[in-house]
């Protein structure tokens, strides 16, 4: 842990109210103590993590995220989900918030990506990742890039649904690509925090490379399942995407971002080098591992 002025460093961690950011608070906790970690969120009433200072923050509002932020020395920025609004805005407040509190140090989580997702529907979300990281390296702050592999979670629960019919289907092919879990992403984010040795640096945090017909073999596996994988075209997972309430209800410009996630993977785009060891110290747990643990951790 850092040392300042002959006090410990203080952390926060912003949009902490999500589900990475109730992971990272306790991985932050454990190596630094309560009394160094603040939540920062839009309603910290949502914050479930006990023992800790909680503030309320808004990406939307310079000046709310300089008063949540002051007294801290290093920030885990959490990107702000996805939607209709002006993300790369958003962060360039938090940015400008934190230079003006006198925040030492930003570690932004971003996304895995080779480049080619350039040529995909999900180029328009990556394209705020890239900004945003272009934003912090201009910022004179320290500053720490976790580019994170996708949900292992997310990508299990749409398998297990997909049991009902027997068939998991999207458009990833032959692709490989790395999932991880929250709670791994979570570990290695605090350490890049924690440890200044990786400022100025950008980290892959990903799992094992696999192709969508090993990951659907290894959830039939761990949680005794009888999937197969099938690859979809692009128009036959709009339309498969669009057959769910929630994704019609948000449009179909979300089924062709979602659809773009895959197209990265079919491209190659998230067939990325892992660099979590580097950022943990220790190397990430196994793909099966990881679900044994979800498996594990699944009411009943
Ligand atoms: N790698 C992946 O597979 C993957 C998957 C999904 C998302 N992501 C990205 O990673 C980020 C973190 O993931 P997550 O799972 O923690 O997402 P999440 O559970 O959806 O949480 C999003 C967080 O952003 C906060 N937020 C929304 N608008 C805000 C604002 N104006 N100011 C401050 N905070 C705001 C939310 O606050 P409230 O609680 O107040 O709504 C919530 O705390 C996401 O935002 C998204 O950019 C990555």
């Amino acid at each position: 842990m850092t040392k300042k002025s002959g006090t410990f460093s203080r952390y926060a961690v912003s949009a902490a109210s999500g589900r990475l950011g109730h992971a990272v608070l306790p991985a932050l906790i454990a190596a630094s103590g309560t009394k160094n970690v603040v939540a920062i969120a839009r309603n910290p009433d949502k914050v479930q993590v006990a023992g800790i200072e909680k503030r309320a923050g808004d990406y939307n509002s310079v000046e709310s995220m300089t008063a949540a932020l002051a007294g801290i020395d290093t920030l885990i920025m959490i990107s702000a989900p996805v939607g209709n609004w002006d993300r790369v805005a958003m962060h360039r407040n938090v940015i400008n918030a934190a230079r003006q509190a006198g925040v030492r140090k930003i570690v932004f989580t971003s996304v895995i990506g080779g480049g080619q997702e350039q040529d995909t529907w999900f180029w328009g979300t990556q394209q705020v990742n890239r900004q945003t990281e272009q934003d912090l390296q201009a910022s004179g702050l320290e500053w720490v890039i976790a580019r994170n592999g996708l949900y292992l979670e997310l990508d299990l629960r749409h398998i297990m649904h997909a049991s009902e019919s027997g068939v998991y289907r999207n458009v990833g092919a032959e692709g490989q690509c790395g999932y991880i879990t929250i709670s791994e992403l979570a570990y290695a984010i605090a350490r890049l925090a924690l440890d200044d040795r990786h400022n100025g640096k950008s980290f892959n945090l990903v799992g094992d490379n696999q192709t969508q017909a090993a990951l659907v073999q290894l959830a039939n596996e761990v949680f005794g399942l009888k999937v197969r994988y099938e690859t979809l075209s692009d128009e036959e997972n709009i339309a498969l995407l669009m057959q769910d309430e929630k994704i019609a209800a948000r449009g179909q410009e979300v089924a062709r971002m979602l659809t773009g996630c895959f197209q990265c993977v079919r491209n190659g785009a998230f067939d990325v080098r892992s660099d979590f060891e580097a950022a943990a110290g220790r190397r990430v747990k196994s793909t099966r591992q990881m679900m044994e643990e979800l498996r594990a951790s699944l009411p009943g």
